[in-house]
């Protein structure tokens, strides 16, 4: 498979169980398929019995959501930036398109706190590795529950957003943003992920279709100290240490 940004990415099956997915996978994206692992550097995509791993340059990415079950049972979910970004006094629990789902993680905060939550992730890739993690997180009985509430869709969202008329109390937007953390694991993983996907060049097409979806109000993840997204002002913000949601009142009613 060669994807947008000129990744040539291999599928390799660590085991026979995961052979039939694996295969099937390599099939959907067009790639090399095989059961010998690759030792030449290049980009896998890594299907064995505990799960997918997106292999490159000696870094690795999965979606795991079982990294997130203590912050999702304590008592200081509710103080989550993003759940307090997401809720009104009225709404406390919207339906909630996550409209640049990457691995899920931001969404599984909210399904914890009881939104309904539709993922759109565009990436081949990026979408295997989301559905992989959720198919596993159903299947954890100390997960499920949340995971029931995370419906994953493979495409753009910026169509999705443009017909869906009010149906959602919140869009969240999390676009791929220059990277400034300081810690080097974010560090890390966020550069295999922009091997994947390159920085986000439709901020506004995305943020116009968010406001055409009329929710309630447009969530958008930023770093810290970054712009405002497609440089929009928004109503207010929810400020952290490394990242800050700015909110985008869109409809009143
Ligand atoms: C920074 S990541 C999101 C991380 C996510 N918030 C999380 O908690 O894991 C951005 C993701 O949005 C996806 N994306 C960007 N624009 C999109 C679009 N128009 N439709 C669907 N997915 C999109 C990219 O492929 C990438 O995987």
């Amino acid at each position: 498979m060669i994807a947008e940004n000129g990744l040539t990415v291999t599928v390799y099956a660590a085991d026979e169980i995961s052979a039939g997915r694996a295969a099937e996978a390599a099939g959907i994206l067009g790639a090399p398929f095989t059961r010998a692992e690759p030792d030449d550097g290049t980009p896998v995509l890594r299907f064995a019995a505990d799960g997918v791993t997106f292999v490159c340059g000696g870094m690795e990415i999965k979606g795991d959501f079982s990294r997130l079950a203590r912050r999702v049972r304590g008592a200081n979910l509710r103080e989550e930036l993003l759940v307090r970004a997401v809720r009104s006094k009225d709404i406390p629990r919207p339906r909630v398109l996550d409209a640049t789902a990457g691995l899920g993680e931001d969404s599984f905060l909210l399904a914890a706190y009881g939104c309904e939550v539709t993922l759109y992730e565009r990436d081949d890739v990026m979408f295997i590795l989301l559905e992989d993690a959720l198919m596993r997180a159903l299947r954890d009985p100390g997960l499920c529950t949340i995971a029931a509430r995370m419906k994953a869709v493979h495409g753009d969202s910026i169509p999705a957003m443009r017909n869906a008329d009010g149906a959602y109390g919140a869009v969240l937007l999390d676009p791929m943003f220059p990277q400034r953390e300081k810690s080097a694991l974010v560090k890390k993983k966020l550069q295999l992920i922009q091997q994947l996907e390159p920085p986000c060049t439709d901020e506004a097409e995305l943020l116009c279709a968010a406001v055409a979806a009329r929710p309630r109000k447009v969530v958008i993840k930023r770093p810290a100290k970054g712009p405002f997204l497609a440089g929009r002002k928004p109503d207010h913000s929810i400020s952290g240490k490394a990242v800050r949601y700015d909110c985008v009142n869109v409809r009143s009613d």
